[in-house]
């Protein structure tokens, strides 16, 4: 985004098939909107990609840490990376002698920005940087909507010790946005850093309330959680967006942060049960999915024959981390089901193949997929699933059962279909 707007940037990316790529002009993952625009600027010159750190940031003004932060298994933030990179940095720094910046994008706890990218980089500059500007300025983009979340923020957050390097980022914000100004927070660094988990969480949150509410309808014969959920979110307090009931969230992103943060709560003396509740409803919807696919197959799974269709965390990307497809697909494995899979994008097949190998078939056609299945699950939103009617179902299958976990299709149509859809009773 920076390069199309006409700033110079140099990338860096360590890992040479993706720099290999990058400098092709070609995207190392799928997301809307982003080969062109990629393509574009490396063809101009605005964008240059290497792997050589020093060289970047001696030629730069402000440098991005925009690594990855993923959680360990016990919830605690892996911040080696973040680490690595301040130390390359400092390295740098020690041979510059103009005002530098260094701004912490990636999703890090309070006060990681100071205690750990400050601290090395003044130990790593061996003490010959005199004067650096530090700061946190936290990314609230999607996956899958990136670009445009990019181009028009719903907020900037900007945290720094103020002074200069307060000015500097506000002014070079404020040159990227001409026509529109996102709301600015300028604040202190861990309340920046704050700011993120729990934006992060409340969303998440968001999502676990609904798929209760979803849960308890499904319960009652005449409710339907979709109507509820355009009802409450049309009264202002609560908001109509993320307010649909699914298969529980997943992705590299609210998983991990709701776990970084309950752990980050627990460290500083606080129980947070509210976080905890939102991840445990999170984690029950693979019961809730399992148990409704149980339902529609009479009691078991054992040697039926299941479609999955969406292999991401959700439409719109490759990514399948955290994937709750690939969640049900292992737990369905694990009771002897035969499974046959299919995703619009190649690359989320190839992710998916990678962890589950000859053991359940890939299919790069949807139809194919479900032909001859006892069962058909949807799993993300891809707009191709959409058009599936009851006519489909029932020519394709050997049983058209099919569970519906976005509620793409209009259950209103699926006569002669055993269709059980998330949080519509029956
Ligand atoms: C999330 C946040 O929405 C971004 O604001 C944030 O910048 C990003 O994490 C991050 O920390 O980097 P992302 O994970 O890319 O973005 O995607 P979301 O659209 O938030 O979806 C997350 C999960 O929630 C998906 O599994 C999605 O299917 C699920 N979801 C979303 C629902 O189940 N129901 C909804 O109504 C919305």
């Amino acid at each position: 985004m920076f390069a199309s707007k006409g700033i110079r940037v140099f990338g860096v990316e360590i890992e040479d098939k993706k720099l290999a790529r990058i400098r092709l002009g070609k995207a190392p993952f799928y997301e809307p909107k982003l080969e062109c625009m990629l393509n574009d600027v490396i063809n101009e010159k605005v964008l240059t990609v290497s792997n050589d750190i020093a060289t970047s940031v001696k030629a730069s003004t402000i440098s991005f840490i925009c690594v990855g932060t993923p959680a360990l298994i016990n919830g605690t933030a892996y911040t080696a990376d973040v680490v690595q990179a301040a130390k390359e940095i400092g390295r740098a720094l020690s041979t510059v002698n103009n005002y530098h910046i260094v701004v912490v994008k990636s999703s890090v706890l309070p006060g990681t920005t100071e205690s750990v990218v400050g601290k090395n980089i003044a130990m790593y500059s061996k003490g010959t940087v005199k004067d650096f500007g530090l700061a946190c300025n936290p990314e609230f983009l999607k996956q899958g909507s990136a670009i445009d979340d990019c181009f028009s923020p719903h907020i900037l957050v900007i945290g720094s010790n103020g002074g200069k390097t307060e000015e500097m980022l506000i002014s070079f914000y404020k040159s990227l946005f001409v026509q529109f100004q996102p709301e600015l927070i300028q604040t202190n660094i861990s309340t920046a850093e704050f700011i993120k988990f729990a934006n992060n969480s409340f969303v998440a949150n968001k999502i676990s309330f609904i798929n209760t509410i979803s849960n308890i309808c499904s319960r009652m014969p005449n409710v339907d959680v979709e109507i509820v959920a355009k009802a409450i979110g049309l009264d202002p307090r609560i908001g109509k967006l993320f307010l649909r009931a699914g298969p529980g969230y997943g992705g590299p992103c609210f998983p991990k942060d709701v776990a970084q943060f309950i752990n980050f709560s627990y460290g500083i003396g606080y129980d947070p049960v509210h976080l905890r509740s939102t991840r445990r409803v999170n984690e029950h919807q693979l019961t809730v999915l399992f148990d409704m696919i149980v339902d529609v197959l009479k009691g078991t799974v054992k040697g039926k024959k299941i479609a999955i269709l969406g292999l991401s965390f959700k439409n719109n990307t490759d990514d399948v981390r955290e994937s709750v497809s690939l969640k049900i697909i292992g737990k369905l494995k694990r009771k002897d089901a035969i499974i046959k899979v299919h995703d619009p994008l190649p690359t989320a097949i190839e992710n998916t193949r990678r962890i589950f190998g000859k053991r359940i078939e890939y299919y790069t056609d949807h139809i194919s997929c479900i032909m001859n299945v006892d069962c058909c699950i949807i799993m993300t939103e891809w707009s191709g699933y959409k058009d599936l009617d009851a006519i489909t179902f029932k020519k394709c299958m050997k049983k058209a059962n099919v569970v519906d976990a976005r509620r793409i299709l209009d259950h209103t149509a699926m006569d002669g279909i055993n269709y059980l859809g998330t949080g519509l009773g029956r």
